[in-house]
């Protein structure tokens, strides 16, 4: 059954009486880890080749947490099991590109296909919208049918291909870039220059 986004909560937003998604904390990042590690091992998604470890991943949050932008996780159960989770970061570090912003969603393996990365790139879009910027980018590696769906589903238009640019468990990849505007996009100019 597909919910649609409940309510923003204090501390985050309840998706179903089972799943949770809420900002993410230094301290999910070992099943992060864990959850990413299985994309790079077994996946095209990312074009990295050997799993970061936890202290990576921690410091790779700590960069998006300490901006301001945010990275959401999907909680499960009573336990609260982080089954997946998504960040959006600046696009490029050039002060120019501050409005501009790229996400990243990744699900535990054995929750994908059930709904809930539309659920999370829902909180995420609003999120990134909340904390100012007004475009995001999805790069999407692999031409993975399934983030393409999920972000055609939620606006974003295809915007290029980079074709051939990965290398990875012995074939040449494409890169799809989809691009979606956030609240005003480019109707206003920002609150402040960069
Ligand atoms: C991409 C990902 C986040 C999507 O989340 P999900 O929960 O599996 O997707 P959903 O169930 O919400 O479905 C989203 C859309 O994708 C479609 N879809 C899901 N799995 C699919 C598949 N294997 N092949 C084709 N389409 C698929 C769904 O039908 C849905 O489209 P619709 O709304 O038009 O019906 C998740 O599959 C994942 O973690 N994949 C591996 C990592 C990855 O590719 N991350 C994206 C990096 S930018």
């Amino acid at each position: 059954m597909r919910l649609g986004i409940a309510a923003p909560l204090r501390h985050g937003w309840r998706m179903s009486a089972s799943i949770l998604i809420a900002p993410a904390s230094l301290a999910d990042a070992a099943p992060i880890a864990a959850i990413y590690a299985h994309h790079v091992r077994h996946g095209t998604a990312t074009f990295e080749t050997v799993p970061p470890g936890v202290d990576e991943i921690a410091a790779r949050m700590a960069k998006v947490l300490d901006a301001g932008w945010p990275w959401l996780v999907a909680r499960e159960g009573q336990g609260g099991d982080v089954v997946g989770y998504a960040y959006a970061a600046q696009y490029n570090p050039r002060a120019g590109y501050r409005y501009a912003c790229e996400d990243s969603i990744y699900l535990r393996h054995d929750r994908q296909g059930r709904g809930l990365g539309t659920r999370l790139l829902a909180a995420l879009l609003e999120a990134s919208q909340a904390c100012g910027f007004r475009q995001m980018i999805a790069g999407i590696a692999g031409s993975e049918p399934a983030s393409l769906a999920l972000h055609a589903r939620a606006g974003f238009a295809q915007v290029a291909r980079l074709a051939s640019v990965g290398r990875k468990h012995g074939q040449w990849l494409d890169v799809i870039y989809m691009q979606r505007a956030l609240g005003d996009g480019d109707a206003a100019p920002p609150p402040q220059e960069p």
